[in-house]
């Protein structure tokens, strides 16, 4: 892996104006913070810039993919900022408006890069869910501001890191989730470096007619067959490679739990991404929530990337049992295909 970029930890912050690209983009509902996990992600860095004596801490996020004016009353910062004041109670933070309320954000466009530099003399990048965005907040500002790396952001390098690094063996990597495509890059990354790849989910079936791969994988075995798609359907569990004529593969079946479980258990180190079903669906959850407790029963080093693989780790109440749950979707796929993440580069190394 490339030079880590240089730690917040290293710049001289006192009495500074500092402005900190944090990920914020959190999921709403009702108008409210339905999951606030990247927004306690994002503390640790922000603490650490007002302990050391930093004079004002402004932070700004984008916050989901506003195009209309209708967008910027739903995707306003409002209720993200009351979540932030509710966690740190000091007048030296603020939270900015939307960056994508700006249309030149997402064209790292110079001139809104200048706005937000305005007034600030160190420029921190914490926001390692947006670091593959080249944006002006991301990337842009980086250019005009001494820009160093926050808290999260390394943390995130440095576990991802380790998966692309000499691993403890057995190294296992679990897929899953609806398109092989999505997955096709980070597999062929690290696959080859694995000694068990094992797929899930719906991608299973077209791996199945078709390895895309340089290396073997261990499919399903069996499969709970749904004879519609639908939370009631009626269901069956049948051989992975005999479903009946339309019926559909919504979860790993029971002997395929086993397998996959015990294979995670004795592993040293292991990345998992995507749900093995219709996890959504509790009567097609299972499958999901035993590669989730298999992870949380391994004392290797585990680590979980991707929106629906943690919101399954969480629901089945192990989170805490998991090395490293990244706070990155597209960027930790990004990064663990090899790939430099625009964010990250523009911050000088360590
Ligand atoms: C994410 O949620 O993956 C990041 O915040 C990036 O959001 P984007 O895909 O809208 O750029
Ligand atoms: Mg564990």
């Amino acid at each position: 892996m490339a030079a880590l970029p240089r730690s917040v930890e290293t710049a001289d912050v006192d009495g500074r104006v500092v402005l900190v690209r944090s990920d914020l983009n959190v999921p709403l509902e009702d108008g409210r913070v339905a999951d606030d996990t990247r927004i306690r992600a994002s503390l640790p860095t922000i603490r650490l810039l007002l302990e050391r004596g930093a004079r004002e801490v402004r932070v700004c996020s984008h916050l989901g993919r506003p195009k209309t004016d209708e967008d910027k009353a739903r995707y306003a910062m409002t209720p993200v900022r009351d979540r932030v004041a509710e966690l740190v109670s000091d007048v030296r933070v603020t939270v900015l408006e939307n960056t994508r309320f700006n249309a030149g954000e997402t064209k790292n466009d110079p001139e809104f890069a200048r706005e937000l530099a305005e007034g600030c003399d160190v420029y921190v990048n914490d926001a390692f869910g947006s670091a593959h965005r080249a944006h002006s907040s991301t990337v842009g500002v980086a250019r005009l501001l001494p820009a160093y790396a926050g808290v999260l952001l390394l943390d995130e390098l440095r576990n991802l890191g380790t998966l692309l690094g000499d691993v403890e063996r057995p190294y296992v990597i679990v897929s899953g989730g609806a398109k092989v495509e999505d997955k096709v890059g980070v597999l062929q990354n690290l696959g080859g470096r694995a000694d068990e790849v094992l797929i899930g989910g719906k991608m299973a079936e077209e791996v199945r007619q078709e390895n895309p791969f340089s290396f073997d994988v261990v499919l399903p075995t069996d499969v709970v067959a749904a004879a519609a798609f639908d939370a009631d359907a009626e269901t069956r569990v049948t051989r992975f490679d005999d479903l009946p004529n339309g019926w559909l593969g919504l979860d790993v079946g029971p002997e395929t739990r086993t397998d996959f479980g015990a294979r995670i258990r004795a592993a040293k180190t292991v990345f998992w991404n995507g749900p093995m079903g219709v996890f959504e669906w509790p009567r097609f959850a299972e499958g999901t929530y035993e590669i989730a407790r298999a992870l949380a029963d391994c004392d290797g080093f585990t680590v979980v990337g991707g929106g629906d693989s943690v919101r399954a780790v969480q629901e089945a109440g192990i989170a805490d049992r998991i090395s490293w749950i990244s706070t990155g979707g597209g960027a930790s796929l990004e990064l663990l295909e090899g790939k430099e993440l625009p964010g990250v580069a523009a911050i000088p190394a360590a």
